[in-house]
C-alpha cells in the first residue's frame, strides 16, 4: 500500500527564512552527548566552499561570541540565506515507526487519533536563489502533545500517546512544497529549571546536501530561555513557523503552520 500523501497547498503568505550556517556547540543536560553538529553532514558547492569553510572554522574556534558577525558575512553571499542549522538532538528515530506517512495524527488500525492540537504543517524547500527544490526528502520528528518522544532515550515521565506517529517523511513536489498533518508538540523538561519550548525537528535532504533544523512556534514563553532558540539571534524570525487560520476544508479548531526551508546546494 502506498503511503498517504497530503496535497501541498499554497498558504496566503509564505514565511521567510533568514538562517545562516552555524558551527558552534552547545551543552544541554539531557542526553547532551547525543547532540550532533549538523554541519558535519553538509556538503557545499565549489564556488563558495573555501570562503564558507574558512568562516565556519572561525566559528568553531571562536565559539558563539562571533556567530552573529560571521553569520552576517555568510548571509551576504547570496540573496536567500540558508535555513539556520540546529542540532539533531537525542531523539531522532534511528528505528523508524512502521508508518511514516504525511498524517502523523492517525495510525492505520487504530480507532483513535492522536491527542492534541492539530496543525497542518507545510512550506517549501528552496535553494539560495529562491528556486523550488523538487524531490527533496523532508523528515520531521517531534514530541507528542505531552512533551514526550516515542524514543527509548526519552526519560521524560510524561505519557506516551500510542495513537501519535511522531515521525513522517515526504518528498517535495515540483514547486518544492511539502505538507504534513500533525499535532502541536508540548515542551519538555531538560533539567529541573530548564524546559525546551515546543518545536519540530526537520532533516531535509536535497540533491547535494543535508540540512538539520528545528522549527519553533511564535509567542511561546519557553522560547526566551532556550539556548537553541537564543543562539539564533537576528535570524530568529526564520526559525519560527508562520501560524495561520485553517481553510474551510480543515478541522475548524486546527491551524496551518507554514515554514520554508532554504538549502545550500541544488
Ligand atoms: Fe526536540
Amino acid at each position: 500500500m502506498s503511503p498517504r500523501r497530503l496535497t501541498p497547498i499554497k498558504p496566503a503568505r509564505s514565511g521567510c527564512n533568514r538562517g545562516v550556517p552555524w558551527a558552534g556547540s552547545l551543552s544541554l543536560g539531557r542526553s547532551a552527548a547525543a547532540l550532533t553538529n549538523p554541519n558535519e553532514h553538509m556538503n557545499y558547492t565549489k564556488p563558495v566552499l573555501s570562503r564558507r569553510k574558512a568562516l565556519q572554522m572561525a566559528l568553531t574556534v571562536g565559539g558563539t561570541a562571533c556567530v552573529q558577525p560571521i553569520a552576517s558575512l555568510l548571509a551576504a553571499e547570496t540573496n536567500r540565506p540558508p535555513t539556520f542549522p540546529n542540532v539533531l538532538g537525542p531523539f531522532y528515530p534511528v528505528i523508524k515507526p512502521m508508518e511514516k506517512d504525511a498524517d502523523l495524527t492517525r495510525i492505520r488500525g487504530h480507532k483513535r487519533g492522536a491527542e492534541g492540537k492539530i496543525i497542518h504543517l507545510m512550506g517549501r524547500v528552496l535553494n539560495m536563489k529562491g528556486e523550488p527544490q523538487k524531490g527533496s526528502r523532508v523528515e520531521i520528528w517531534q514530541a507528542n502533545t505531552h512533551g514526550r518522544y516515542s524514543h527509548p532515550s526519552d526519560m521524560n515521565p510524561a505519557p506516551l500517546d500510542p495513537n501519535f506517529q511522531g515521525y513522517g517523511v515526504q518528498f517535495t513536489d515540483k514547486e518544492g512544497r511539502y505538507r504534513f498533518k500533525t499535532i502541536k508538540p508540548g515542551g519538555y523538561p531538560v533539567t529541573p529549571d530548564y524546559a525546551r519550548p515546543p518545536h519540530i525537528h526537520f532533516q531535509v535532504a536535497g540533491k547535494k546536501d543535508l540540512t538539520v533544523a528545528q522549527m519553533f512556534f511564535p509567542g511561546e514563553p519557553l522560547n526566551a530561555k532556550d539556548p537553541l532558540f537564543q543562539m539564533l539571534g537576528p535570524y530568529t524570525p526564520g526559525a519560527i513557523g508562520q501560524v495561520l487560520p485553517p481553510t474551510p476544508d480543515m478541522e475548524p479548531d486546527s491551524l496551518i503552520v507554514n515554514w520554508d526551508i532554504t538549502i545550500f546546494a541544488s
